[in-house]
């Protein structure tokens, strides 16, 4: 499926990860019209943890990357573990083959339980999807415990800074399908 597809790093049920990924990924969707689709490490299974290659994971696992491989767009997040993504959120980037994320519009957002690793956005996201040379929009989301309160994005702050982050996800999938579409050469 292409469309919106997000990526969360938390086993936590309910996760605040899971649902700042979810509110940006239906706001993208709401805006473009594409399909949205959100899963996390729960949905990816035990698999995951021993699995070398992509062929290696579970058949519902692979579907769910093989979605974020064909994403016209992706909203990725983690919770900050000591201060990084959490271990398993960076192994499934390990599984991907370094050319399949170039030029993918990528959002990034992460949850902590205050404010003090707030870039970890900036200092350990950023270069990772620098790494895939993907088309990381200039606004990261972050929010702390406080500003959700049962899965929703309660902080007046967040909720403007997603509107901004978003509007450039947008921005960045539609300018990449200009650049995609060929040239007319009718006179
Ligand atoms: C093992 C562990 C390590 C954590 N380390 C940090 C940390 O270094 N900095 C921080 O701000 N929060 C830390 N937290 C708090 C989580 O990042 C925070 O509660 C997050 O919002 C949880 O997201 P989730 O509900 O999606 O799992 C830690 C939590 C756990 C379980």
């Amino acid at each position: 499926m292409a469309g919106i597809v997000g990526f969360a790093g938390s086993f936590s049920q309910p996760s605040r990860t899971r649902s700042l990924v979810q509110a940006a990924v239906d706001d993208a969707a709401h805006r473009t019209g594409l399909r949205g689709l959100v899963f996390d490490l729960g949905d990816l299974g035990a698999s995951l943890g021993t699995a070398k290659r992509i062929d290696d994971l579970g058949q519902d696992a692979r579907k769910l990357v093989e979605s974020l491989l064909a994403a016209d767009a992706i909203v990725v997040g983690s919770p900050v573990y000591k201060g990084s993504y959490t271990g398993l959120f960076k192994h499934l980037f390990d599984l991907i083959d370094p050319d399949a994320l170039r030029g993918k519009p990528v959002l990034l957002t992460a949850t902590g339980g205050g404010h003090r690793h707030a870039l970890v956005i900036e200092h350990q996201l950023r270069p990772l999807f620098g790494f895939f040379e993907s088309a990381v929009v200039p606004t990261g989301v972050y929010a702390a415990s406080s500003d959700l309160d049962g899965g929703v994005v309660t902080s007046p702050e967040i909720v403007a800074r997603l509107t901004t982050a978003v509007g450039q996800l947008v921005g960045a999938l539609k300018s990449g399908r200009e650049v995609a579409r060929p040239i007319s050469t009718a006179a």
